[in-house]
Parts: C-alpha cells; structure tokens; sequence
C-alpha cells in the first residue's frame, strides 16, 4: 500500500503541529488529575520509577508503533488497519484494534467528559470565593454537594461535550490544529506559574521527597498493574487516538524523534503536576493518600487558605480544564473520522451524533455518583469505576499489546523498516526487538496478574487482612505463572491471528 496519499481529513501543517495535537492528547486528566493521586496512594517514589520504566519499555514502543500504522494506513484507525491488514495479508482478526479502540474511545470520554465537567464547576467556585478560608469539612460538603446533584453534573457535562464537539466539527486544521495551537502554550505557562506558587508558599522539598525516594517494600502487584495502566492512558495509547493523529502526519517526519518528545513532555507535566500540587498538599500538613478527592477537596482547602489562593486556585482548574478538552477532542476524533469515511456524512453530522451517543452513555457515570450508587456493573464497581477499569486496565493494555504484535508479527518487516524511516539501522532493529518481544511479554504479565486473584498459585502467601500477595512482586509462584500464562497467550494470539501461508514478499 505504501500510501503517499493525505488522509481526506486533512494534514497537520508540520512535524510540531504533531508534536503539539498528540501532547495534547496525552495531557490531560490523567496527568494533573489521576497521577498525583496514585502516586499517593501507591507510595510515592517507587510506583514512579515503575511508571517511568513502563512509558520507557511500553509507551515509547507501542507509541512509535500506533503513529507508523496511522501513518501508513492514512485514514480513520478502523479503516486504517483493515487496509494495513489487507497489504500484510495478515488474518482478520487484527482488525479487532480499530474496532475495539473506537469503543474504548466512546467508554473513556463518557466518564472523561464528567470529570472534566468537574474541573470546569471549580473554576467557578474558585474564583467567585466559596473555598476562601473555609475549613476542612467544608470542602469536603462542596464536592459531596456537586456529586450527590446530578441535575448540576449534567449541565458542566453537557457544557463539556459542547466543547468537545464545536471543535471537531470544524476539521483538523480549522478545528483541531488552531486550538491545540493557542491551548497548549497556554496550559505550559500556567503550569509554570503554579509551579511558581507552589515553591514560593509551599513545601517543595517534601514534595520532591515524596516523589522520588523510592520504598519497594510498599510496591504490589497491584501498583505495577495500575502504572502499566496509567501509562497507556497517559500516552493515550491502545485506542486509535494516537494512530488518527498518526494519518495526519507529513510523510518526512520522524517518528522516533516526535513520539520521543511527546512522551518526554507528558511525563514532564505528570511530573510537574504533582510538583505542583503536592507542596501545597504538605504545607498545610495534608495527606497525599486522599484518592479521586485530592484534586477537588484537598487542593481546594488548601488553596483556600493562602494568600491568592482564589485567583491561584481559578488558575489551577483553568488548567485542568484546558488538558482535558485537549484530550477529549483525541478521544472523539478516531470515531469521527470512521463515520464520515463510512457513511460519506459531513463531519458535523458524524461529530454530532457521536458526542450524544457518548453524552448519554456519561449518565450512567452522572449517576453513579447518586440515584445508582448502588448498581455495579462489576463487583463493587458502579458504572464510572467499572468504565474506568475496563478501559485503563483492560482495553487499553490489551489494545497496546494487538498493537505490537501486529507490528511485530503480522506487518512485513520491510514495511515496518520503511514507515519508520530510521537513520540507524541499529536503532530501529533495537525497537522492533523491543516491540516483538519485551513489550508484549511486559504487558501480558502485569495484565494476567492483575487479572488473576491474588496468590493464585499460592493461596498460603496471602495476607487475609491487607488481601496482598507476599511482600514482593517479583519471584512469587505467581508472578511465575504469570510469565508462564503471558508467554502461551501471545503465542495463542499471534497464532490465531497470523493467516497459516503467510508468505515474505509483499
Ligand atoms: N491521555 C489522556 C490523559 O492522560 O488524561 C487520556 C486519554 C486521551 C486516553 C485520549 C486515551 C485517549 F485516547
């Protein structure tokens, strides 16, 4: 196929309109919202140095991967792999990727969306006073308060996925390029100035020593699996957003080099996202553990309590708000694409129709909060926790590790080398031994022990009271059966996936 067509959506005007769209995918609320807050609730130092080891060995590759397969595809992910899949003369189950990313896309922004409607109700009451001086209890009222109403949750979620929607509608240069471009310089300046705050009125050094002084002793198995989840949701990998951004790349790019910067940057602003916030979090004698509620409890009180804190705290949310929408508008981009391509609509049309869809599957994360509390949809998981896990631990891992395996297994080799365009014929056999087999072993590991009970094969190990395996991750019976079952299960994937006369020549 070698495509030296443009995608009929368009072209990025350069390399670093690239750089700044997929950022801008890969910041988001997963940067300033989740990470500070597993950070805190897996220990600190040691789940980030699990984190940094899985965007080095998993994200980075997989990433180079999605960008050269949207690339070469050149149109929306799903058609996209049918054609990549065509020219490999690979089985059809590979196609499985773009279908199964499209839906992780309507999943992911049906929650996203209500979160980021969160963000948006906080710029408000920042900035109109409700959190200055008020105390501890207060501040927890006021986010109970907004999620005990659902009719308030679905206006800011409303508001939202209007603005989701009014900037995919106008293409990706009209659309999507000329907002990234304004948004993405702005969200660094106020990332700075917050950084700014939070060392001149805060305890950066606490902050500094949370985060990087590493205690394996605290590290589960549970925290790999939620960093190897965390860094496919970060990097926006696994579901097609990235592969979109992909089709739209110029031809003489390269794709090492950018996807280098954009995964640098993003853990850049994960990074500094919690230099952010958790020397205020300590100043005021806090504690870093407080879950889903530090971004819109904790943060706020404190914010409340020092000097220019409202206008600072307005600040903060002004900039949550503009990484989700920058992420929003990836999430809804690769379905867009698909409908217009598929039923030959207008982007309007197609945009439209896929924001309601994904605007009414958001109520059920609305209500989860109140009126269906109570209704899980997977053991203790009400629909918001349950779209949550599925996607970040299950959809996108799993949608990464098709992704390297086609890559590695189902695409020729040749065709592999071509897209990438590396210099060094060194550097690019290093990534495509990485992605054949480190990748794929690392994922489907982290993934079937996750999704195993606990000391599986060995029920004597496990601690009835804190229901953890063992001290130690590593060397357990089951983190060996779990090498064991990873290694059959790839083998059983690319088997049943790979057409039997799969012949060399293209
Ligand atoms: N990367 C985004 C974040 O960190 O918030 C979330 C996300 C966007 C996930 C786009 C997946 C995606 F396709």
């Amino acid at each position: 196929m070698a495509n030296n067509n443009e995608s009929i959506h368009g072209s990025w005007r350069n390399r670093w309109t690239f750089i700044l769209a997929a950022t801008g995918s890969a910041v988001g609320l997963g940067n300033i919202w989740k990470f500070p807050y597993i950070t805190g609730e897996y220990g600190g130092g040691a789940f980030v140095l699990v984190y940094l080891m899985c965007i080095a060995l998993v994200g980075i590759p997989v990433m180079m991967a999605e960008v050269a397969m949207g690339r070469r595809g050149r149109q929306s992910p799903i058609n996209s792999m049918k054609a990549l899949v065509s020219e490999a003369k690979a089985g059809p189950g590979w196609k499985l990727i773009g279908w199964m990313g499209a839906l992780a896309g309507f999943l992911i922004l049906s929650f996203y969306s209500v979160v980021a409607g969160w963000s948006l109700s906080y710029v408000l009451k920042m900035a109109t006073g409700v959190f200055t001086e008020v105390d501890q209890t207060v501040a927890g009222d006021q986010f109970n308060g907004l999620l005990a109403d659902p009719s308030m949750l679905m206006v800011w979620h409303t508001i939202f996925m209007i603005l989701t929607v009014g900037v995919v509608i106008r293409g990706v240069n009209k659309g999507i390029e000329s907002t990234i471009t304004v948004l993405m310089p702005l969200l660094f300046v106020l990332l700075v100035i917050l950084i700014g705050y939070g060392a001149s009125k805060g305890d950066i050094m606490s902050a500094v020593d949370f985060m990087f002084a590493a205690d394996f002793s605290k590290l589960s198995m549970e925290a790999v699996l939620v960093a190897l989840g965390h860094s496919f949701f970060t990097l926006s990998l696994g579901m097609g957003a990235i592969m979109a951004y992909g089709s739209y790349m110029p031809r003489n790019a390269s794709i090492a080099s950018t996807v280098f910067t954009v995964a640098g940057l993003d853990t850049l602003v994960a990074l500094l996202a919690g230099l952010a916030i958790f020397p205020i979090v300590f100043a005021n004698g806090l504690e870093p553990s407080a879950g889903p509620g530090l971004m819109f409890v904790t943060l706020p009180f404190t914010f409340g309590q020092m000097p220019g804190g409202q206008f600072f705290g307005a600040l903060f949310f002004i900039l949550v708000a503009f990484a989700a929408w920058s992420s929003a508008i990836s999430l809804i981009e690769p379905a867009t694409a698909w409908a217009v391509e598929r039923f030959k609509v207008s982007r309007a049309k197609a945009c439209t129709l896929i924001g309601v869809i994904i605007w009414a599957l958001g109520i059920g994360s609305v209500l989860s909060f109140n009126d269906w509390s109570e209704f899980h949809l997977l053991p203790g998981k009400t629909i918001f926790d349950t779209f949550d896990f599925m996607t970040a631990n299950v959809m996108l891992p799993l949608g990464g590790l098709l992704i390297a395996l086609f890559v590695g297994f189902g695409m020729k080799y040749h065709h592999a080398y071509n897209e990438m365009n590396m210099k060094n014929a060194g550097l690019f056999n290093l990534w495509y031994i990485v992605l054949r087999f480190v990748t794929p072993v690392a994922i489907a590991i982290v993934f079937i022990n996750g999704l195993l009970p606990e000391c599986s094969f060995n029920a004597e190990l496990l601690n009835a009271e804190t229901g953890e395996c063992g001290n130690s991750v590593f060397m357990t019976p089951r983190f060996i059966g779990g090498v064991i079952l990873a290694v059959t299960y790839i083998g059983i994937i690319v088997k049943s996936l790979q057409k039997p006369s799969r012949g060399l020549s293209s």
